[in-house]
């Protein structure tokens, strides 16, 4: 089942166990540290808004920031595609911004990018404020299952179709704490 589906269905915490590890701990901040000194690189000089994804991307937002070298501002969005409506395409803004977005460097921090309809939603919203640049950094991309297209400027990995939980994605809200990636087994 795709997690596209699984995040639709009503599914109890128990209706899952973690499976194998992933991406262990170690290859993450290998490849956090990477990503940071890329972003360091091309954001010389520029004036970096580092926005993180609530409540995914939080873990790999905070690491991340650390790995950047340059006085940037890091602040959070709350997003959540509403699991209720039958296509399940509804985004609404759980937590907004603090930050004006106006003329800065924003650089959206996500988790994982799935169908990309968060993202899409989220990308829409952020461009009206009009910001200077808008770019997306994300951890994880499964590209196989695409519905929106999204201009990923940074990537981690590229993963598979089964459902991963751990450094900050959950199941059911679980497992966000975990160290390392691993799947998890239905
Ligand atoms: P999209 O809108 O389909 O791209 O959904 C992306 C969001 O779905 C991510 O920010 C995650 O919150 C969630 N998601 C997608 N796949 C997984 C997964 O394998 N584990 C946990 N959350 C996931
Ligand atoms: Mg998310």
């Amino acid at each position: 089942m795709s997690p596209e589906v699984l995040l639709q269905l009503d599914l109890s915490p128990d209706a899952g166990t973690i499976g194998d590890i992933v991406l262990p701990e170690k290859a993450i901040a290998d490849r956090v540290a990477e990503l940071g000194w890329q972003i360091t690189c091309d954001y010389r000089d520029r004036d970096l808004l580092a926005v993180a994804i609530l409540k995914g991307a939080l873990v790999f937002g905070c690491d991340l920031v650390r790995r950047i070298d340059g006085p940037l501002e890091f602040d959070m969005m709350g997003i959540s595609r509403y699991k209720k409506t039958p296509i399940f395409k509804e985004v609404t803004i759980t937590h907004d911004l603090r930050t004006d977005v106006r003329g800065k460097d924003l650089l959206i921090v996500e988790d994982i990018v799935d169908t990309g309809l968060t993202l899409n939603y989220l990308i829409q919203v952020l461009e009206e404020r009009k910001p200077r640049s808008v770019a997306v950094c994300s951890l994880l991309d499964r590209p196989g299952l695409r519905l929106a297209e999204i201009p990923l400027r940074y990537v981690g990995f590229n993963v598979s179709e089964e459902f991963l939980v751990g450094y900050g994605l959950d199941f059911c809200d679980r497992y966000r704490g975990l160290p390392y990636i691993a799947s998890m087994q239905f």
